[in-house]
């Protein structure tokens, strides 16, 4: 009995040996039932009724457990800081002769937009900040 045990551990050992496996994290970021809308674009998908932020448990992009992403914090915050200042500092549009958005998703290790241009101007944030909020003051900086 015990060498049966030590045969077919040894079997699951070597033949796992330069296994690579790739989890699937559509399979639940897609999940019909965890999202309000599962397979569309949509960032109500992180809101409630209220409209404040709600985090499903649904959401791991960095998986999870003991082998869940160690720099998680770190790209958070870089994803937030990144995103906000392009926002904030351009404006962005899509062209006027580019046509529809190509909206098929490229597969490969990550799901990816077709390639596109996009042009983007710098953006005054005074001038928004009046013509949005009817805001006109000397101390709004640009
Ligand atoms: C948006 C950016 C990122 C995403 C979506 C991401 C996602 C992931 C995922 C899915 C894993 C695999 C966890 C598993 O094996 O189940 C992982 C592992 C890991 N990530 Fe990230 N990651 C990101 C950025 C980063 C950054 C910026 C760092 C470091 C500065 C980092 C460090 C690591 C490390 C060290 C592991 C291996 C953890 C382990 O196996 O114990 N990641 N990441």
């Amino acid at each position: 009995m015990p060498y049966m045990q030590a045969v077919i551990h040894e079997i699951q050992r070597l033949a796992n040996t330069g296994t690579i496996i790739v989890p699937n994290m559509a399979s639940v970021l897609c999940e019909e039932g965890q999202w309000k809308f599962p397979h569309e674009f949509n960032p109500e998908n992180f809101l409630d009724d209220n409209g404040d932020f709600v985090k499903p448990e649904a959401f791991v992009p960095f998986s999870v457990g003991p082998r869940a992403c160690l720099g998680e914090g770190l790209a958070r915050t870089e994803l937030f800081l990144v995103l906000v200042t392009l926002l904030r500092r351009f404006q962005f549009v899509w062209p006027k002769n580019a046509g529809e958005p190509d909206l098929k998703p490229v597969f490969g290790l990550t799901i990816s937009p077709q390639p596109f241009n996009l042009e983007s101007t710098v953006f005054q944030f005074k001038t928004w900040m009046e013509t949005r909020f009817s805001i006109v003051g000397d101390n709004l900086t640009s």
